[in-house]
């Protein structure tokens, strides 16, 4: 299915981005590129102080928005709408029980400073860095804003990671300062968030912690180890509320690190700033999300991940919104429960990945869709290419046939969405994600690499402690711009078909995963003396992992399971392990990653192989796989 979808829905022509708004938009941007980001940034933010220059660039590829200026996000997300919105529900949150939690912006404002209050009370101050592993929660989006209101920058760590990956990132921050849960629920089992902190404190030397008791039995007081210094979360309820510590900070003043895998087996933590990030993140949600003031907004993301810190947390309440977010599992309690909380909460605007869209489908079979899904207006889809059946079944099963869909294309990178198709401005087309949202302009090379072409306020600033690896990984010499790792077509309407990674990154259920970050940790189980990690597509997940560890004694498939386990988590837990002798290299001994694709698919390898080494090691690994079956 690759038809057009018309504008159908009457409320595109009341869209906040409409086609004149879009047309005037657009002729501003090219008449006078950065006095439109300008005027944008004065109108949509509070500036303390405002800025001298827009954009500039010192040392390429290095640039700063909003030079001079001064403003904080929690500022702009909580103050700025007291006046309008000061008893309009800011959070809406259920927890695994279905119990509520209703905050207020009022209410929101008042926990948020108590928080930063606390902070600073326990000497935490601008600039340091504090990690955050902790479940989607209330408290988790307190300790967000707070953070951020004294200027301190917050590294947030998805809750599944393994406790080696969660201290390599503190390692990488040379954070001080955890602040986590005792535990999450999840599908009716108990995460030991806190255990797996201390876990990690073998592995990093952070040296204070928060913990914020979830279970409501949490005793810090009988907690020990070794120079670490407990706090209650809770605490933070005691300090004073009318006395405000936030700190003024310059535009270019980083916001927070987030973490993501690259080439190498090294994460990347990007660093993002506070003045560019936070109008993209509100410009981008009003304009996409096309959100009003009576919408209820659901973002299925989790907050250890760029599309909950933008979606969920800043760019909705930039903009004033009710945010509604849910603890568990789309199949906890049930595999209804996400269309039962849409129908008792009246959600309007609903933002959820492929991944999971493949899934409701899947059980959809056995478990019908009864509930009335009639307040729903808006459906958004993000973290890889929805696939036109998906698509249509999103569109039809979930919208009616009424409610648009908007296929956002985005990056850890890039801070907030790139490519779309605006509901009042779009036709869309199943399959691709749209055109670039004005100020932002993307083009691809002859071998389809896409680019973005300028700096954008909201772009990453760098990779945390390695600003060589941040230019060698994204900025391309010969065309001076921002390299996304992303295979794309163009069609002459300028909508973007993304087309997937060209990098060694993989996306499981757009969960995105270095190839090389696991191969690391395969050689780690006993035995293993090479591993090579390929991705073949998935129904379901989009892609999956498959693993070909080179043994030379009894190693087990459950040791590699266990030791990626213990190094990520395990949301990486590969689909197939295939234990060799050799892997197929060429005679400079580069993997040759197609041919273990193709027999990973079972595929009799295709193209060319007169450049392997030793064309056997294809029969001996064809054999592997023929066994296993
Ligand atoms: O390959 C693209 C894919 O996800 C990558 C970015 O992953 P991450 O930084 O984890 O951020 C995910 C959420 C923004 C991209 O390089 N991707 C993201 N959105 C889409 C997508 N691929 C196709 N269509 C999308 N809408």
């Amino acid at each position: 299915m690759t038809g057009i979808y018309p504008k159908i829905n009457p409320q595109s022509i009341n869209a906040n981005l409409g086609l004149k708004q879009h047309f005037d938009l657009t002729k501003s941007f090219e008449n006078d590129h950065f006095g439109t980001w300008s005027k944008l940034a004065r109108e949509e933010l509070f500036w303390h102080k405002d800025f001298e220059t827009c954009f500039s660039q010192k040392e390429y590829p290095f640039f700063s928005w909003f030079e001079g200026g001064k403003t904080n996000i929690s500022y702009n997300c909580l103050d700025k709408n007291l006046e309008k919105n000061s008893q309009k529900t800011a959070i809406q949150f259920i927890n695994s029980n279905q119990e509520e939690t209703n905050l207020s912006y009022r209410e929101l404002h008042q926990r948020v400073i108590q928080f930063s209050n606390y902070l600073k009370k326990l000497g935490i101050k601008k600039r340091d860095f504090i990690c955050l592993y902790m479940p989607l929660s209330c408290e988790a989006v307190i300790a967000m804003l707070a953070i951020v209101r004294i200027g301190a920058i917050h590294n947030i760590v998805f809750a599944g990671f393994s406790a080696t990956a969660l201290a390599e990132r503190i390692r990488d921050t040379k954070s001080d300062w955890v602040i986590t849960a005792d535990l999450a629920y999840r599908k009716g089992k108990e995460l030991s968030l806190l255990e797996t902190c201390l876990e990690a404190r073998d592995e990093s030397d952070f040296k204070n912690i928060i913990v914020y008791n979830r279970s409501g039995n949490c005793e810090i007081s009988s907690l020990e180890k070794s120079g670490l210094k407990f706090y209650k979360f809770e605490n933070y309820l005691s300090e004073d509320f009318t006395k405000d510590s936030i700190e003024w900070l310059d535009a270019e003043d980083p916001s927070f690190v987030l973490y993501t895998s690259g080439s190498t087996g090294k994460p990347k933590g990007l660093v993002h700033s506070t003045g560019g990030y936070s109008l993209w993140a509100k410009l981008s949600t009003r304009w996409v999300f096309d959100l009003k003031e009576n919408d209820k907004y659901w973002c299925t993301a989790d907050i250890g991940w760029i599309t909950g810190h933008t979606y969920l947390v800043y760019g909705p309440l930039l903009n004033g919104a009710t945010c509604f977010f849910y603890e568990d599992a789309p199949d906890f309690p049930n595999k209804n429960i996400f269309w039962q909380l849409i129908e008792k909460y009246k959600i309007t605007i609903f933002y959820t990945a492929p991944t999971a869209i493949r899934t409701f489908m899947q059980w959809q079979k056995d478990h019908p869709i009864t509930q009335d899904l009639s307040s729903l207006r808006l459906l958004g889809s993000v973290g890889e290419p929805i696939n036109p059946k998906a698509w249509k079944w999103f569109y039809e099963v979930i919208g009616n046939s009424r409610c648009p869909i908007v296929d956002t294309w985005w990056q850890t990178e890039t801070g907030g969405i790139m490519i779309t198709s605006l509901i009042g401005v779009d036709d869309m087309k199943p399959g691709k994600a749209g055109r670039a949202l004005p100020g932002i302009e993307v083009f691809t090379d002859t071998d389809n690499k896409l680019y973005i072409k300028k700096p954008f306020p909201s772009l990453a600033r760098t990779i945390n402690g390695n600003p060589a690896r941040y230019l060698n990984a994204y900025w391309n010499n010969e065309h001076k711009a921002y390299l996304a790792g992303d295979s794309a077509l163009i069609d002459e309407d300028g909508y973007v078909e993304l087309q997937g990674r060209i990098d060694d990154v993989i996306n499981v259920s757009g969960h995105r995963l270095g190839t090389a970050e696991i191969e690391s940790s395969i050689i780690k189980a006993p035995h293993v003396s090479e591993a090579a990690v390929v991705s073949i597509p998935h129904e379901i997940k989009g892609e999956t992992i498959i693993v070909f560890a080179v043994t030379n004694g009894a190693t087990t498939k459950d040791e590699i399971n266990e030791q990626i386990k213990d190094d990520i988590g395990s949301f990486a837990k590969p689909e197939e392990i295939f234990l060799c002798k050799a892997l197929p290299k060429t005679r400079s001994g580069k993997i040759m990653r197609r041919l273990l694709k193709d027999i990973g698919l079972r595929k009799f390898p295709e193209g060319d192989i007169s450049t392997l080494e030793d064309s056997k090691v294809i029969e001996a690994l064809i054999e592997v796989v023929k066994q296993q079956l």
